[in-house]
């Protein structure tokens, strides 16, 4: 699994703890900025990392904002991109489980290093459970098409 990581400088001081965790984990990976707490746009990180996964370059993201909101409205315009702000175990189990979520986003501004820790370990090994999930996911996929205008 090779995962994108970005934040913006709200999230700068937990992706720190996350990248290492990935680390310690021999999870390949990649930071893509920002690279300070300088203040940025959060936009500009989400889409090069969301690029990345859209492209197939990585299989998944892990985006990190003030509260992971505005990283996950930016990451889900990219057809393909299913991120899921996860504020705690459940979330993120079912966000794995039942939506396949493939970019996680959190909130620096609202997560301990532990919390994170513990979400970003169950997104990175629960299973989606296919089935009936997957038929739901196949209809987001359609209305993506139809959206941009894409004959079926
Ligand atoms: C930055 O102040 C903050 O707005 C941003 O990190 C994020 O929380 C937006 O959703």
């Amino acid at each position: 699994m090779r995962i994108a990581v970005a934040s913006d400088h709200a999230g700068f001081t937990l992706k720190k703890g996350i990248l290492s965790l990935l680390e310690k984990r021999g999870i390949d990976h990649k930071d893509f900025g920002c690279f300070s707490s300088e203040r940025v746009d959060y936009v500009d990180f989400a889409v090069q990392a969301a690029e990345k996964v859209r492209s197939g370059e990585y299989d998944r993201a892990i985006l990190i904002c003030g509260t992971g909101l505005g990283m996950a409205m930016v990451a889900n315009k990219f057809p393909g991109i299913r991120a899921t702000p996860c504020c705690d175990a459940f979330t993120a189990e079912m966000s794995r489980k039942h939506n396949d979520s493939n970019c996680l986003t959190l909130g620096g501004r609202i997560l301990p290093l532990d919390e994170a820790e513990e979400i970003t370990t169950i997104w990175l090994e629960t299973e989606f459970e296919e089935g009936r999930h997957r038929e739901r996911l196949e209809k987001i996929v359609q209305l993506e098409k139809n959206l941009a205008g894409i004959p079926e």
